[in-house]
């Protein structure tokens, strides 16, 4: 048996233990939630910090950080967002709820959150204040720092029902009524970065447990998102960086462009400069070889006119035997040659005569081709490429032929087993481009005359000298190297240029541009210059060549002239002599064996002082027709003459007071 104060000792130790008991329990329980809480802690930071391991994608890590609190608290919607200091606006960055209105509410259509001013709600409240704010029963009586009305005195008056504060922005209407709230903010270094919000459709859906969960996650939740958003600027950064190295380089790639074309462009302006000093050296130094062969041709003349002047003299000394006769005729035969040669020097050094008129070249053309038609190897064909509508040329009708036959000739000489000989006429008009290619070229109208040959064709190295007087690549007789030099100074004299292109083996073209006339001065012009005038005086005519002779009596006939004939220069005398009262003119040839047309004239001059003579020669000895004029000859006609120019040089002589 117990005494009463051993049974109460034991009580009281019964009861101390059992305090005791109560304390270690209370004690165990602690150690236990603490523990509970560092095991929760750890498996948040565990989840969350796996999940940084693995992606650096902002968006995943917040899906991962939404997964972990509705996984470790009692929330059925979830949403987190992000505070933008400097625009003060919470943007939803991820969001999860039992129903998919919340879902749809926290997104918009384009997958980007949607955005709540900072101020603005519950969460706009909390970013705020940077306090957590639990709302255990939305529509119950709570006080809550809300947003509260102020009453008259300015004192706040409590809010019992959250759902009719205007402030308060509610899911939409499809979504299940919220019965409470937690909302807590995100800090890093003390500053709110961003919310996140739990709800649960039931007041009192969270426990303490859940809250001082909710803390300890949006810690984790905080250092997670700093480093998440350090990794996140870095990759922005990374991201301008990278789109600021593209942009220089294409930047660079560009000026790269640019200085490229700058300098092609730059090539190109050299080369044709170096093509056009070239050009204008050429033209210089055919400028400087026709004033040259210009002044030699005039020597020459001068000793021509002597050595046929002389023999001819010589001839009439009756003294000689026969075979000196023979040996003095063939002097003057041979300076006529030699004469010729001159002649056309002097075209191309254009000091030979030209008389201008509106022409149309297409039937100078047309002429010429019948006449190569004759003459030119069969195993060549012939073409015309003529365009409609050319334009006249103000030009000297025999010199143009000369071009003409020239170029043709040339072409055809170039295609020694045969080919094709195309002859053009077109209408061109000259830019300014053109022109800066072409030193000598001016911008303007033109008509392009064109000699195509699908012949030997020229290396460069020739093409540079053809147009040099003497310049040929013929033989010894084939080619005196005078014809393209004619040709050059003609053009040049009509105020044209000449264009040659040619390759070696395929053939040449030769474009010859001169100005064209304009309309309203052709009108005028053609028509005076292209009718022939006639007469009814009589003419002496003085010719050797026979078909010469005939052909000009025919035209002076059918003009309406009497015309009587003689075929050398003493024959001449005889009949003027005779017929001295009925002889209005003495139309005579200028190069005649025996008496030249010049002697003859002296000889007439003797008998009767006011005798009226016009010359003809087939070369334009022009400072001695110059001079004869001013010695009173009436008139020279350049050979070959045609009906107008043989009719005007005849009417105008006849019609010369004396
Ligand atoms: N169509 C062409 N094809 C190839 N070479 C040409 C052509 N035209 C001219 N030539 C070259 O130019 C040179 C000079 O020509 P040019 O007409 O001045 O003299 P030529 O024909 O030799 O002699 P000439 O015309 O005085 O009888 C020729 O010798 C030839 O080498
Ligand atoms: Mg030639």
């Amino acid at each position: 048996m117990k005494t009463p104060a051993q049974v109460q000792r034991l009580q009281e130790e019964l009861k101390r233990a059992i305090d005791q008991r109560d304390v270690f329990a209370r004690e165990l329980a602690k150690m236990l939630q603490h523990f509970e809480e560092k095991v929760r802690e750890l498996s948040v930071i565990r989840r969350i910090g796996e999940s940084l391991k693995y992606t650096r994608d902002v968006r995943k890590v917040f899906e991962v950080i939404i997964g972990t609190i509705m996984d470790d608290t009692n929330a059925e919607n979830c949403s987190l967002m992000l505070l933008n200091r400097e625009t003060g606006e919470l943007t939803v960055k991820a969001a999860r709820g039992q129903s998919d209105a919340v879902s749809s509410y926290f997104h918009t259509a384009d997958r980007t959150g949607r955005t709540f001013r900072l101020g603005e709600g519950i969460a706009g409240w909390v970013a705020q204040h940077g306090e957590p704010l639990s709302i255990p029963d939305v529509s119950a009586g709570t006080v809550v720092p809300f947003y509260p009305e102020l009453d008259e005195q300015g004192e706040p008056v409590p809010i019992t029902d959250l759902s009719r504060n205007p402030q308060f922005v509610f899911a939409p209407d499809s979504a299940p009524p919220i019965g409470s709230l937690l909302c807590l903010p995100l800090v890093i270094d003390k500053e709110v970065v961003g919310v996140v919000n739990l709800s649960h459709p039931r007041p009192h859906a969270f426990s303490p447990v859940d809250q001082r969960v909710m803390t300890i996650i949006t810690d984790q939740v905080a250092i997670a998102l700093n480093s998440v958003q350090i990794f996140d600027d870095l990759q922005h950064l990374n991201l301008v960086l990278e789109e600021e190295v593209n942009r220089a380089t294409e930047e660079m790639r560009r000026t790269n462009r640019e200085l490229q074309v700058e300098i092609s462009e730059r090539e190109r302006a050299e080369r044709a400069l170096r093509i056009q000093t070239e050009q204008l050296f050429q033209a210089q130094k055919m400028e400087a070889v026709g004033t040259l062969a210009g002044g030699i041709a005039h020597d020459f003349n001068n000793l021509l006119t002597q050595v046929i002047g002389f023999a001819e003299l010589a001839l009439i000394e009756p003294d000689h035997s026969p075979r000196w006769r023979e040996y003095i005729a063939r002097l003057p035969e041979n300076a006529q040659r030699a004469a010729r040669l001159i002649s056309q020097l002097l075209t191309f050094s254009r000091q030979a005569a030209t008389e201008p008129q509106a022409l149309q070249l297409l039937h100078l053309i047309k002429e010429t081709m019948k006449m190569l038609e004759r003459t030119v190897p069969e195993n060549i064909s012939l073409r015309m490429k003529i365009s409609p509508d050319v334009a006249l040329v103000n030009a000297d009708p025999t010199q143009m032929q000369q071009v003409i036959l020239n170029l043709c000739i040339n072409a055809s000489h170039a295609m020694p087993n045969g080919g094709e000989l195309t002859v053009g006429l077109e209408n061109v008009t000259l830019d300014g481009a053109y022109c800066q290619q072409y030193a000598c070229a001016r911008p303007g109208d033109y008509v392009c005359l064109s000699v195509r040959d699908t012949g030997v064709g020229m290396a460069p190295e020739v093409q540079k000298r053809i147009f040099e007087p003497f310049f040929t690549t013929k033989g010894v007789g084939e080619g005196t190297g005078l014809g393209l030099a004619m040709v050059y100074g003609i053009v040049k004299s009509h105020e044209g240029h000449i264009h040659v292109t040619s390759e070696v083996e395929k053939g040449s073209e030769f474009r010859v541009y001169l100005p064209a006339m304009n309309v309203g001065a052709t009108l005028v012009v053609a028509p005076e210059q292209e009718s022939p005038v006639g007469g009814t005086e009589t003419i002496l005519m003085v010719e050797d060549q026979a078909e010469v002779l005939d052909a000009g009596q025919a035209m002076l006939e059918g003009l309406g002239y009497r015309v009587m004939t003689a075929t050398n220069g003493e024959e001449a005398i005889e009949v003027y002599r005779a017929h001295r009262a009925e002889i209005d003119l003495v139309l005579t040839d200028m190069v005649m064996p025996k008496m030249g047309g010049q002697a003859l004239y002296e000889a007439l001059r003797q008998i009767d002082p006011a005798v009226k003579a016009v010359l003809m020669s087939g070369y334009s000895l022009k400072q001695d027709v110059d001079d004869l004029r001013a010695g009173g000859l009436k008139g020279f006609v350049q050979k070959p003459f045609n009906f107008v120019r043989l009719s005007r040089a005849v009417r105008q002589a006849l019609d010369e007071q004396t």
